[in-house]
């Protein structure tokens, strides 16, 4: 068993380099199924839900070369459709980008039931409705879903909510329909428009991503393309946080400011200082912050993947802070570990009522989901003792070299591998 053990109460200092997307990227690898041709990937992160696509990819036949650290070449012209290994799939919600992008290479994709992190019910309806309104026939049987069209036409689409993964889906099948699609009440997350812009790059022809209406003409070939993925706004967002947490002095080098507001106005709000730079932002930390009311909502509005690690600051924050979650059901698992570590932390249903205490103390506690990890590791670094946190693979799903990254800014924490008759020190 692999743990992080972080012995807390110093205050992170110094300078961090943000990597690629984990959304966009999950959504990207995918979408080079459409090519007819190489794409050269850059600032592709290594973290293992990447591993998981290109394995993915490789069983269907896709040629895959590391060019570097960072960047790979994806060949996917020999593509077969295998069926994709359940074990895999179940790992991460993005396995469902498969659908979209087999559909619309071979007009038929059958792909495992997606998992990824547990935050309540993630039913799958609007990306069928999607799949519906360009004329394929959808079902579900034995744990798979299987999309089949003779022919994909565009369509109108109107989301009943807005939801990421059924607008890139959306888009996959779309972008060689024949035919102007509409998709009204799109998302407009940054990886959205990340991913539009890669099959624009491709030869696409896509209008409006980042807005909620997506208008897609539909093209007869797509491209290989050069395309490199913006840095991750989560991971970005999770250091800003964790600098502020600490009461650190961290510059966050690589990212898109633009993409960070709701964090950085958030952070300003309770007492911390934001610099903002072209294409970096420093934290400042302050030692005492002031309570505030978050509440989640699709972006431009604060991200749920951010909840969890704004909550771990709160609960040091003066006064009674107000977190409200409004996408997922069930994205509060992680404050029965807080409250191991003396949090005061009530919930009711969405919402979570943060009583500032003094100081938390470490204790051993788990990663619940990959966000609900980022949170018990801030959590650790401000608390006054070691925390040891079990789990961590749904960290790693996300989160490329946590540990050597945090270690360069002061962090005490270490990797270890627990088997029954020792321990290992691993970094
Ligand atoms: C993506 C992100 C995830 C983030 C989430 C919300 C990826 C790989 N994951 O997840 O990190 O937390 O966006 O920003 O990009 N819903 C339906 N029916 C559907 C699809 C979704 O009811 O067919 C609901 C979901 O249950 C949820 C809400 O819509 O309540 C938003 O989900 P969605 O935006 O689709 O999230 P994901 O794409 O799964």
């Amino acid at each position: 068993m692999e743990k992080f053990v972080i012995k807390g109460g110093k205050p992170l200092l110094g300078e961090v380099t943000i990597s690629g997307a984990k959304n966009a990227a999950v959504a990207i690898l995918p979408a080079t199924i459409l090519a007819d041709g190489p794409c050269i990937l850059e600032n592709v992160p290594s973290i293992s839900d990447v591993s998981i696509t290109l394995q993915i990819m490789s069983d269907m036949g896709a040629k895959i070369r590391n060019i570097n650290k960072t960047t790979i070449e994806i060949d996917t012209t020999h593509l077969m459709q295998v069926p994709i290994a359940y074990d895999l799939a179940r790992k991460m919600r993005a396995s469902s980008y498969f659908l979209g992008t087999l559909l619309g290479r071979f007009k038929k994709a059958c792909v495992p039931m997606p998992g990824g992190c547990n935050l309540g019910d993630r039913p799958l309806d609007q990306h069928i409705k999607a799949f519906d309104a360009l004329g394929a026939d959808c079902k579900i049987e034995h744990g798979m879903i299987e999309v089949h069209a003779e022919k994909l036409t565009a369509s109108h689409i109107y989301f009943d909510k807005v939801t990421v993964g059924a607008t890139i889906n959306a888009m996959f099948a779309a972008v060689k329909a024949e035919g102007l699609t509409i998709i009204e009440n799109a998302a407009k997350e940054p990886h959205i428009v990340d991913v539009a812009n890669f099959l624009n790059s491709m030869g696409a022809d896509i209008m409006g991503a980042g807005t909620d209406v997506i208008k897609v003409r539909g093209v007869e070939k797509l491209y290989g393309a050069n395309y490199a993925i913006i840095p991750d706004q989560i991971e970005a967002g999770t250091f800003m946080v964790a600098a502020a947490a600490t009461r650190g002095n961290v510059l966050i080098k690589n990212v898109i400011p633009k993409h960070l507001d709701p964090i950085t106005l958030k952070l300003e709000k309770i007492g911390a200082k934001v610099v903002i730079n072209d294409d970096s932002i420093r934290v400042i930390g302050s030692d005492c912050y002031e309570k505030t009311s978050v509440k989640t909502m699709p972006h431009p509005g604060f991200p749920t993947d951010m909840q969890p690690q704004m909550t771990t600051l709160l609960t040091l924050a003066n006064g009674t802070s107000i977190v409200t979650e409004s996408i997922f059901d069930n994205r509060f698992r992680y404050v029965d570990e807080l409250r191991r570590m003396g949090a005061d932390i009530l919930v009711d249903g969405k919402v979570a009522v943060v009583q500032g205490v003094e100081y938390l103390t470490g204790a051993p506690v788990k990663a619940t989901d990959l966000r609900a990890g980022a949170a018990v590791m801030i959590a650790g670094l401000i608390a006054r003792g070691t925390t040891e946190i079990e789990d961590i693979y749904h960290i790693e799903r996300g989160y490329e070299n946590m540990v050597e990254k945090l270690r360069s800014i002061g962090a005490d924490i270490t990797k270890k591998i627990y088997s029954d008759v020792s321990v290992q020190e691993a970094l």
